[in-house]
């Protein structure tokens, strides 16, 4: 699903981050902000403080984190009125504010946070990945493609599918991490389903914590613009 209007703005590192939401249902109270960021114009506008882990990372990595924090922060603003940089965990995980949940993501030169109200979500991911050519497809359905998806997709390289697989995994990931508490691999889930129109889910093929045991189903939504893909996952109470 080629989603135009995604990123239509050409936005530069000190402007602040773009509100979109490029998926046709209703944002249930969630904000995804994007901004578009580069490691040798530094972050522009209110930046975060660095985290320690930070304080030696290479120009790009702290220019992800920042512009990453600067999206989350203003769906926080949008969600609560206060503007919050989240920290980070130990586990790198973002802590959020009381009262919202949500995910950052970041490739190449785009940063995009997504958030909502705690009180309606248990859990919220999202990712951001390029388009894979068909030499990273190899190496990505290598790792993060179980057999079983592999044999789907007749054992042949395809980009797309691969790509997205490997993207709703990792929003899955950060939507059950502060859940389930621990770390889970890529074999934890399957693609269960998938329409052209941007629906699809994942299955559970491990028991994780609580109530997310093998065979639970996942919706998640995706699209695609301007040679990236988005997927995100929104997990109601
Ligand atoms: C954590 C992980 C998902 C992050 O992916 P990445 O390749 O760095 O790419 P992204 O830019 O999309 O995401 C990075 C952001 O994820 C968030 N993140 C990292 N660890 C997290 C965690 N434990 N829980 C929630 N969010 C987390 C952070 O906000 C981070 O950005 P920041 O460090 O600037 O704050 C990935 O590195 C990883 O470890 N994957 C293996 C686990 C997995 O995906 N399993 C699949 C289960 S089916």
């Amino acid at each position: 699903m080629a989603v135009a209007t995604a990123f239509h703005r050409e936005v530069v590192s000190g402007d602040p981050p773009e509100a979109i939401w490029p998926w046709p249902d209703d944002s249930c109270d969630c904000h995804c902000l994007t901004l578009r960021y580069s490691a040798d114009e530094g972050g522009g506008g209110e930046v975060p403080p660095l985290p320690p882990q930070l304080l030696r990372a290479v120009p790009k990595r702290k220019a992800e984190f920042i512009a990453g924090r600067r999206c989350a922060a203003e769906a926080i603003r949008r969600l609560t009125g206060r503007t919050t940089f989240p920290g980070m965990g130990e586990d790198r995980a973002p802590l959020w504010p009381e009262g919202v949940v949500g995910a950052i993501s970041h490739s190449h030169d785009r940063a995009i946070a997504l958030a909502g109200p705690s009180g309606r979500f248990r859990g919220i991911g999202i990712d951001i990945e390029r388009l894979l050519s068909e030499d990273e497809a190899r190496d990505i359905a290598r790792q993060a493609l179980t057999e079983n998806e592999r044999h789907n997709l007749g054992n042949a390289i395809d980009p797309f599918m691969t790509g997205l697989i490997f993207s709703a995994k990792e929003s899955l990931f950060k939507a059950l991490y502060p859940t389930v508490k621990r770390f889970f691999f890529f074999e934890a889930a399957e693609l269960a389903g998938f329409d052209a129109n941007g629906s699809a889910s994942l299955r559970l093929t491990a028991d994780l914590n609580g109530k997310w045991r093998s065979g639970t189903e996942i919706a998640f939504r995706f699209c695609h613009s301007e040679g990236f893909l988005l997927t995100r996952i929104l997990l109601p109470y």
